[in-house]
């Protein structure tokens, strides 16, 4: 691997340790992968935010790394924690989590990161240009950010990313190479899909056909929001390893078949209609009878638009008071929606914006278990994929409407 004299000083130790760390970190994987040099990068997305992720081990590793002066070199933002911070005690979640948590977003605060704690970065102001070179953890922002906003990543794990944040630097490999960013795989939408959770669904039955390769979706309107674009990056990460994909007139790296592609032929074509629409509802609606504890809506973190829309939903109702209603979300778009006058319609109502966590990163198996829960409804196919394993809990899958109507009448009917 060819480093330049300054990244010969770096590997040296003359920058201090935690950049020779970072920077032995990184030509490892270099070699691994076969990277012929370093790229400099502008930015950040740090997985292994939550403690849950990090551990008493982790947390250790980045305190060491503040107490050694490191110093991330460019914006560095924090994905999830493993609480709320300012309302941990009252959602239920243990105390040990919340010191862990203070002590290791304190750590990387000390090191120049950014203590937003979101898996939708790009919605608070990382949102990096066509082309830009950045290191990002958390599968659901891996996919958006390649995709949608046409940056380069690789999906980094949280020694990867922390290497990359004190370095400044990746090994030049994978997904920041431009011919590794084509098409291989080409799905032909063929079915009308009405709003956020049919793209989840629609991600959910890709990233299983996907695995780690590129889909090319075709047949997706122009007109595709933000918002569905979110939850398609999440979905395609949850049931494969998807970490880039294009879709046609949409994407900036798509302008048509042939770009998305760079010429080449599709290794495989595949349609989706109704009936794998349906397959796919089918796959994450497995339980069914179960009372229902808490209606999760937010993963990714929702967006100010979508709580909005769940403001002037709930308007004048009651949730039932058999459950608890969740929006999780930013802190930044949490601030905003009370200024826009949403807060106060869902707490009247009985749910509330809980803000740095989600229910994925949190241990919420210990909330789960302490609070008596016995399903889960949500309209986010990633987080349908994941609770039923990591909590134990039937999970029932919806629209935001049938979610936010189970949520009013205490079970769930699919719309
Ligand atoms: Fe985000 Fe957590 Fe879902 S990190 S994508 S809200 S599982």
């Amino acid at each position: 691997m060819q480093l330049t004299v300054e990244e010969e000083r770096m590997l040296d130790g003359r920058f201090g340790y935690p950049v020779q760390k970072a920077m032995e970190i990184l030509v490892q994987l270099g070699h691994i992968y076969g990277a012929e040099r370093m790229i400099k990068l502008s930015n950040v997305h740090m997985p292994g935010s939550s403690v849950v992720v990090a551990g008493e081990a982790g947390t250790n590793f980045v305190e060491h790394m503040a107490q050694l002066d490191g110093h991330f070199t460019g914006l560095t933002t924090l994905n999830p924690a493993a609480v709320d911070f300012s309302s941990w005690s009252e959602l239920g979640y243990p105390e040990a989590a919340w010191q862990l948590q203070t002590r290791l977003t304190g750590a990387y605060c000390r090191m120049g990161a950014l203590p937003c704690h979101t898996c939708v970065p790009y919605l608070i102001g990382n949102a990096p240009r066509i082309g830009e070179h950045v290191a990002w953890g958390e599968s659901s922002a891996i996919a958006y950010v390649n995709s949608v906003l046409g940056a380069r990543t690789n999906r980094e794990g949280g020694p990867s990313a922390l290497a990359a944040a004190l370095a400044g630097r990746v090994p030049a490999y994978g997904y920041h190479l431009k011919e590794n960013r084509y098409g291989q795989i080409r799905i032909d939408v063929n079915t009308d899909l009405a709003g956020v959770t049919d793209y989840g669904s629609l991600g959910y039955w890709a990233g299983g056909i996907a695995g780690s390769k590129v889909p090319v979706f075709t047949g997706i309107p122009v007109n595709v929001t933000q918002d569905e674009l979110k939850m398609l990056s999440a979905a395609l990460a949850s049931s494969g390893a998807v970490a880039l994909f294009h879709v046609v007139g949409v994407t900036p790296e798509a302008p048509d078949l042939q770009a998305a592609f760079g010429g080449r032929k599709p290794e495989q074509v595949l349609a989706f209609d109704s009936r794998q629409l349906q397959e796919s509802w089918s796959q994450l609606n497995k339980h069914q009878g179960q009372e229902i504890s808490l209606v999760a809506i937010g993963c990714p973190h929702a967006s100010i638009r979508e709580i909005g829309t769940v403001a002037r939903f709930l308007s004048g109702k009651k949730i039932s008071p058999r459950l608890e209603l969740w929006i999780t979300t930013a802190l930044p778009i949490k601030a905003l929606a009370v200024r826009c006058g949403y807060q106060q319609p869902i707490e009247d109502a009985g749910g509330r914006l809980v803000i740095d966590t989600c229910p994925i990163l949190s241990p919420m198996a210990d909330v789960a278990r302490e609070k008596g829960y016995t399903a889960l409804v949500t309209n986010s196919a990633k987080l349908a994929h994941y609770a039923p394993g990591q909590w134990g809990l039937p999970t029932y899958y919806g629209s935001l409407q049938a979610c936010l109507n189970a949520a009013l009448n205490g079970n769930f009917q699919q719309d």
